[in-house]
């Protein structure tokens, strides 16, 4: 896919050149420069009447007429040169390729130290343009019988830098494209029906990422559950004709296993409610309910590709939330893992109680830190929107880390408190240890508080993506439906964690 050249060729033949601009340049200096001559200068000229322009986004195309074997040269504007970071041109590269692919181009060539200004230097650019062209040009292909033909696809990026060494661009584009690659994986698991995938076909997949990366596989069955007590997951799973699975990964890239990094994703394959039904309205895409275990596996796959120095263990509860005459009732009490009790007061709530057993086990596995990810509440779409996750936290340094790898992964990220007052109400019940619905008020907070109490003094930070995991509206760095949310933060994390006390 991405080949790499350190010496400006004219004469290569490429059906296009994609070159950044700044502003309006005052001069045109190298590369540009040289076409600028055989163009008898008629490149400033374009530039000087901005026919060429340097706005953020804006393409033109020029055409050669056959003055070199580059049919074209496109230039993509990067907007103000000082305002230009490394999210503005990811974002502006996913942009680029998009379009470009959507104009049928297969071939194309990229002048990247065109890009180069400021404190992006070039390898952090070449990473942005592997991540942007993988997550820009990424689709569903889904189930229509008339899709099948073979749309055009760019299969080709040649990139010119005389900025640094070809093999460490290479490196750095091909870490880009795996960031990229593995948010895809997250997205079409989120983007298939529930139908097509259950909690079996979910343990299946896993299973392949085991295969292929070398990771530990455990999968717990439905009499695993029972022995170990996981009276949680499967109280959300006896409404159902699918057995549930508890999944487990490791990856052990430290000699000893110590600071264990525990990722724990909701994997509710459909979420009808249960008896607490959802509305005809309301239950429409709760295929999408399994987000946060899409986005644990999509880390997992950056993390087996990757391969840094860090112990992993991901946890995914896996079933659907269905009715039936068996299934789980408001009123029921149900027994946890941990051994704390649980009053159902509402089946809906079904999130918080398979990641209760989750994260018990994540525990019992080893895990000294805790990032639990899941679709958990509407809640969160109130306060923040759909463009935000939510985090809640039990520790400061943790959620630094966290928050700091979802800024340059440029997925947004906003804090929700616990005060003593929330565990109140997550606690308050007559006749069980915790109720799983205390109320509509702030119930995003009250849907991570519970998740806390099962985390218990283990550093934890939980990440409500119940408004981010999927989008009504094509953007550059991918198309409508699943996003991928928070799956490059969460392999980010891994990759940069450093224990603390
Ligand atoms: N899966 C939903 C949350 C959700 C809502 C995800 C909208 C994506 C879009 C979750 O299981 C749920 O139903 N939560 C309830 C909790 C309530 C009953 C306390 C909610 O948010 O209404
Ligand atoms: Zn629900
Ligand atoms: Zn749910």
């Amino acid at each position: 896919m991405f080949q790499i050249k350190t010496n400006w060729d004219l004469q290569a033949s490429h059906a296009g050149l994609i070159i950044g601009v700044y502003d309006r340049p005052a001069k045109l200096e190298g590369f540009l420069a040289e076409v600028d001559q055989a163009f008898d200068g008629h490149l400033t000229e374009l530039f000087k009447n901005n026919e060429i322009s340097g706005k953020r986004k804006e393409i033109t195309v020029i055409h050669t007429l056959g003055k070199f074997n580059i049919k074209k040269l496109i230039f993509v504007g990067l907007g103000k040169e000082k305002q230009s970071n490394f999210e503005n041109i990811r974002e502006v590269f996913g942009h680029a390729f998009k379009m470009l692919q959507k104009q049928k181009y297969t071939e194309l060539a990229v002048a990247l130290d065109s890009f180069v200004r400021g404190d992006v230097e070039i390898l952090d650019l070449a990473h942005a343009l592997g991540e942007g062209f993988t997550l820009a040009t990424y689709r569903f292909e889904g189930y229509k019988q008339k899709s099948n033909e073979p749309e055009k696809q760019i299969n080709s990026i040649t990139i010119y830098s005389e900025l640094a060494d070809p093999e460490e661009i290479n490196a750095a584009v091909t870490v880009g494209a795996v960031y990229g690659q593995g948010t895809n994986s997250a997205r079409t698991l989120v983007n298939l029906p529930g139908n097509m995938l259950t909690a079996t076909d979910m343990a299946n997949y896993a299973e392949e990422l085991a295969a292929r990366y070398g990771f530990e596989l455990e999968i717990l069955e439905r009499e695993d559950m029972e022995r170990l007590g996981m009276g949680a997951l499967l109280a959300v799973n006896q409404g159902s004709e699918q057995p549930p699975k508890m999944i487990v990964l490791k990856y052990d890239g430290k000699d000893e296993w110590t600071d264990v990094i525990g990722l724990v994703g909701k994997g509710i394959t459909f979420d009808t409610g249960g008896y607490s039904l959802k509305t005809k309205d309301g239950i429409v895409g709760m295929k999408t309910d399994m987000g946060g275990a899409a986005a644990v596996l999509g880390a997992m796959e950056i993390i087996g590709e990757l391969r840094p120095e860090q112990n992993v263990v991901a946890v995914i509860p896996s079933t659907d939330n269905m009715i039936s005459g068996g299934a789980l009732k408001p009123d029921d009490v149900i027994t946890s893992m941990s051994g704390k009790t649980i009053e159902v007061l509402n089946t809906d709530a079904e999130g918080r109680l398979v990641l209760a057993d989750a994260v018990t086990y994540a525990k019992h596995h080893g895990a000294n830190y805790l990032i639990d990810v899941a679709t958990l509440t509407g809640g969160v779409i109130v306060a923040l929107g759909e463009d935000t996750t939510g985090a809640l936290t039990n520790h400061e340094g943790l959620f630094e880390q966290v928050l700091e790898s979802a800024y340059e992964a440029g997925e947004q990220m906003w804090r929700l408190p616990i005060f003593p007052k929330d565990k109140e109400r997550v606690r308050n019940s007559k006749i069980a240890d915790l109720n799983n619905s205390p109320g509509r008020e702030g119930h995003a907070i009250m849907g991570g508080a519970f998740v806390g109490e099962f985390a218990e003094d283990t550093p934890w930070v939980h990440l409500d993506i119940a408004g981010t995991s999927v989008t009504k509206r094509d953007y550059d760095l991918g198309p409508s439906g699943a996003t991928g949310a928070m799956t490059r933060t969460l392999a980010l994390l891994v990759e940069r964690f450093e224990p603390m006390k």
